[in-house]
């Protein structure tokens, strides 16, 4: 769907996220041929950048992040010519009145959207200095990077702070996960298609699995990643997201707010984690040295460069739905850093077949799982039992029905970032999430974060280069389960 013209100003506009994934996805979005002609994007920051300077840091940051075949001279050199820069300081007046001419060049149709890719100490201030500076009218969005908030409080100091200056439905609170491929395809497969919902809840689906497992560890974030922890930083927002969308009941539409209305309820239906449970239904880890992407690493504590630290790098979490699609049906969800490999998928296993009449035939029946991976490579598989072919007698194999998407379609995999900057011209909130939203995620993770500390409950080490804790498979062995081994 085309896109109108737009002003994207990046606050933070040669800083990592920019660098990494905004600048790459918009590139991207331009090669497709997506970006109107007249359409700019405009880095700022406290630098003092010239437009040329900046053009050479965005050539720099396609040059590390996208692959080369898909860089051309031509297409580069028209995404350069929209860059521009504007020097201002979130906590000053300076180059707010040059910011604004800027802006003002573009008459007063153009769709505004202002990336906050700073620390979200500063959103308040940024929102404060463009509404100050009359930037704020109706075309205006803002897109808010996550942490929004380290706790319920403080997400409600910030959603407040915002909302003083912009009306919820210009706000984009972003949660990458949300634009990549295989979730929006979670959304396709339940609502698209008459097989699987009937069969989506309790009576026939004995539990879900969630990973997002990443083999690196730190990556430079120490100040940041120390003070959340993978509570806070993965689980609050992707994993609980990714398990909304698995458990929602049907929108009566696929739009914002029909979406976000079901999103809601399945996090207030959420089962409290507190001091009285976060010893059995979660687990806590840190990475000690060991042997990742194929060589030696240090250990959380050396890359940190500090004695001690409580922080965790892994989080394993047995969630429970209490309504009536779910009740009973235990949510694994999981994540750490420096763990055996980079893999995220959603793995729903069905219950057994009520009688089996192949008991005498070789092959044990297994469970049918739809397992749907988000990375790499991209797809869905759903395992079913079939005989296995040829004129050996009746034997009994597990095979999958595999769907690879860049195999089976032969398409670029595009970042989640491509999609969802587009969506915030467009003014389509459905992959963003509304403030109840994040407010409500917040208080299923409060309890959670004040029971270790009552509790305290201490992260277990685990070496970097495995899958986590001990403590992680006993969580799920004793419910006579097994976390499932990527194929
Ligand atoms: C970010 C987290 O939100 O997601 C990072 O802050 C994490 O710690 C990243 O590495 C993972 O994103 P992706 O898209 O690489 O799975």
């Amino acid at each position: 769907i085309p896109v109108p013209p737009f002003d994207y100003v990046v606050f933070g506009g040669n800083g990592d996220l920019a660098e990494r994934k905004l600048l790459p996805a918009l590139y991207h979005r331009d090669r497709d041929g997506q970006i109107p002609e007249e359409a700019r994007i405009i880095g700022a920051s406290r630098t003092a950048f010239s437009d040329d300077d900046y053009r050479g840091f965005a050539r720099e940051a396609l040059t590390k992040h996208v692959k080369p075949e898909d860089l051309q001279d031509v297409t580069v050199s028209r995404f350069l010519e929209r860059l521009h820069y504007q020097q201002v300081d979130a906590l000053s007046e300076a180059g707010w009145n040059e910011l604004k001419a800027l802006l003002e060049e573009s008459g007063p149709e153009r769709i505004r959207a202002f990336y906050m890719a700073v620390a979200p100490s500063l959103f308040g201030d940024f929102a404060s200095k463009v509404s100050e500076f009359g930037l704020a009218d109706g075309r205006t969005r803002v897109v808010v990077e996550k942490p929004v908030g380290r706790d319920l409080d403080s997400a409600r100091a910030l959603n407040a702070q915002i909302a003083e200056y912009f009306a919820e439905d210009q706000v984009f609170r972003i949660d990458h996960y949300l634009g990549k491929e295989t979730v929006q395809n979670l959304m396709a497969l339940r609502f698209a298609n008459a097989l699987y919902e009937p069969i989506w809840n309790a009576n026939h689906i004995d539990h879900v699995q969630i990973t997002v497992a990443e083999s690196v560890g730190l990556e430079g974030r120490a100040g940041y990643y120390d003070r959340a922890g993978a509570l806070r930083d993965m689980v609050q927002n992707h994993i609980v997201q990714l398990m909304c969308l698995v458990a929602l009941e049907p929108p009566s539409a696929f739009d914002a707010d029909a979406l976000r209305d079901e999103k809601l309820k399945v996090l207030r239906a959420l089962k409290r984690i507190d001091a009285s449970n976060v010893e059995t239904a979660t687990v806590r880890g840190q990475y000690k040295s060991g042997a990742s992407n194929g060589g030696a690493v240090k250990s959380y504590l050396d890359d940190l460069g500090e004695p001690e630290s409580d922080t965790e790098t892994f989080v394993a979490i047995k969630a429970e739905i209490g309504n009536w699609r779910w009740a009973g049906v235990p949510f694994y969800l999981r994540t750490g850093k420096r763990l055996s490999e980079r893999m995220s998928e959603i793995v729903v296993t069905f219950r057994p077949v009520p009688h089996n009449i192949f008991a005498d035939v070789a092959g044990a029946i297994q469970p049918n799982q739809l397992v749907l991976r988000l990375q790499p490579d991209e797809g869905m598989k759903q395992w079913l039992m079939i005989k296995d072919p040829g004129p050996g007698g009746m034997r009994l194999r597990h095979i999958p029905l595999d769907m690879t998407f860049e195999q089976s379609f032969r398409v670029r995999n595009p970042d989640a970032y491509e999609r969802l900057l587009m969506d915030v011209i467009r003014g389509n909130q459905t992959l963003f999430m509304r403030r109840d939203e994040v407010e409500a995620a917040w208080e299923w993770i409060d309890p959670i974060l004040k029971g270790w500390e009552e509790k305290r409950h201490k992260p277990q080490g685990y070496t970097s280069g495995t899958w986590g804790p001990s403590a992680s498979i006993a969580l799920i062995e004793r419910d006579g389960r097994t976390w499932h081994e990527p194929d």
